[in-house]
């Protein structure tokens, strides 16, 4: 990951980030921090990427809170002023002023790899807003349950094939296989894994691409992207033609999958044509790629480090296995019940999650803090907050706990690099992807 991917993905990754530029009104009134010089700008964009590559990003949040403001404060990040605002009240404030106070800004790379007519940043803010509309839709939770039993089927049949057959895997890269396929196959009825692998490659090269340097020559990462987003809407309107021509003539059921799911609700997007669909289609398998399988390695690290809370979840789990018959699957009322599988969920959002006034020592793994209801409001914010909320949130919930009922009944796990390092990229991950041990539990977890 280049030095100035990390520097825009800081841009527009999380809510607690906005970005308002100021286009030269010098009399406004701007939060304390540091100005725009050329200096500075080095200098915060230095120690942003070193933090991160330590593994202590929160520490640049932390330093300047203590310096210029607990509330927002200013700093220069590729160039840009940013302005970070900070706690339970900055995210509120993030929240519910969008199109308000503040306007959502997307790097020039984004133009480029998901085109649209205009190049105008408010037109891009409307598709954004198309985008959660369109992704809401499909995504809501009544349509989800009626998946689940294939999430269910397909995670036992990956355990089957990639855990079962070995003593020693490394989870970060079997759970982006796990979670892409998943989505390949509940969203457009992919099965076939070289295909799969080969739409994977493509789509991590959009990622990558959309947080690089926006300099666009031969094998740079975003002419790459931009290749693989037109290979991957190509095979996508394909796709979505062919689709529509089997509902018509009755040859495919309508409820297949979320494609049709989509394509005969017409109220919703009747309105849209084949490439609309397929580039929001395509931005969709880009926003659930790697945040749930993050979400998976870093529960799996969890778990081997503090077998107290593996012990927890493991109980609730296997509760919830008892009341099932031989072969049933999980249903949509399971997945309610597993609340404490739940809570063990990945920490981010430096400004709150990592700070004591809201959550006591912030760096001990503790599920159980979010038992009952008693955190400050605006303060945890996994998926965002406001309109931009992430609208794959139940869809993720629903794939992360399936795979928690189906790992902690078959296995317990130790890790083989005690020490294994976090490196921000600026995603979080194990530097060497979490290799573990596993020790198969002997039931019948099947
Ligand atoms: C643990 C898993 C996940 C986490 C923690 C997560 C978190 C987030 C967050 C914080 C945002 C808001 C970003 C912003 O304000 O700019 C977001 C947006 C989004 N997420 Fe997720 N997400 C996850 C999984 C997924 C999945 C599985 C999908 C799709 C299947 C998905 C689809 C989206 C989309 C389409 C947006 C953009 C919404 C918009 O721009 O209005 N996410 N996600």
């Amino acid at each position: 990951m280049e030095f100035y991917q990390l520097l825009l993905t800081l841009l527009f990754s999380i809510s607690l980030w906005f970005l308002f530029r100021n286009k030269g009104k010098t009399s406004c009134k701007l939060p304390p921090g540091k100005t725009r010089s050329t200096w500075t700008i080095i200098c915060e964009n230095l120690e942003f990427y070193f933090l991160g590559r330590m593994g202590i990003p929160e520490k640049f949040i932390e330093d300047r809170m203590r310096k210029h403001s607990s509330q927002v404060f200013k700093t220069t990040l590729l160039g840009e002023n940013v302005a970070v605002f900070c706690g339970a009240p900055g995210n509120k404030f993030l929240f519910s002023n969008e199109n308000k106070l503040l306007q959502v800004w997307w790097p020039s790379t984004s133009s480029q790899i998901f085109p649209i007519e205009s190049c105008l940043q408010e037109a891009y803010q409307e598709e954004g807003k198309k985008l959660n509309t369109f992704a809401s839709a499909i995504l809501k939770p009544e349509t989800i349950q009626t998946y689940l039993h294939v999430m269910d089927s397909m995670i036992k049949q990956h355990l089957d094939m990639y855990w079962d057959t070995n003593e020693k895997v490394t989870v970060l890269p079997l759970a982006k296989i796990l979670t892409f396929s998943l989505g390949c196959n509940l969203f457009l009825s992919i099965e076939e894994p070289l295909y799969i692998a080969k739409l994977a490659e493509k789509i991590k090269l959009i990622a990558a691409g959309i947080i690089s340097a926006p300099v666009n020559i031969l094998g740079s990462p975003l002419n790459r992207a931009i290749k693989a987003s037109k290979f991957i809407r190509k095979e996508l309107q394909a796709l979505i033609k062919q689709r529509k021509i089997d509902i018509a003539e009755k040859k495919v059921s309508t409820t297949q999958d979320l494609l049709s799911h989509m394509l005969i609700a017409t109220e919703v997007y009747g309105s849209m044509n084949e490439a609309d669909i397929a580039s929001k289609i395509m931005s969709i398998l880009v926003a659930g790629f790697d945040a749930p399988s993050t979400t998976i390695t870093f529960i799996m690290k969890y778990l081997a480090e503090l077998p107290d809370v593996y012990g927890k979840v493991l109980q609730e789990q296997m509760e919830i296995g008892k009341s099932k018959g031989s072969g049933e699957s999980l249903t949509w009322k399971d997945i309610q019940k597993m609340r404490y599988s739940w809570n063990v969920l990945f920490w981010n959002a430096f400004s709150t999650h990592k700070n004591p006034n809201y959550f006591p020592d912030p760096e001990k793994f503790n599920p159980s803090r979010f038992e009952g209801d008693r955190h400050v409001p605006y303060a945890f914010i996994p998926f965002g907050g406001g309109t931009r909320m992430c609208p794959g949130m139940q869809y993720a919930r629903a794939e992360i706990l399936v795979f928690m009922y189906n790992v902690v009944r078959r296995f317990k796990w130790t890790k083989l690099y005690p020490d294994e390092k976090i490196r921000f990229d600026p995603i979080p991950r194990p530097v060497r992807g979490l290799p573990i041990q596993l020790i198969a539990r002997k039931n019948d977890s099947k």
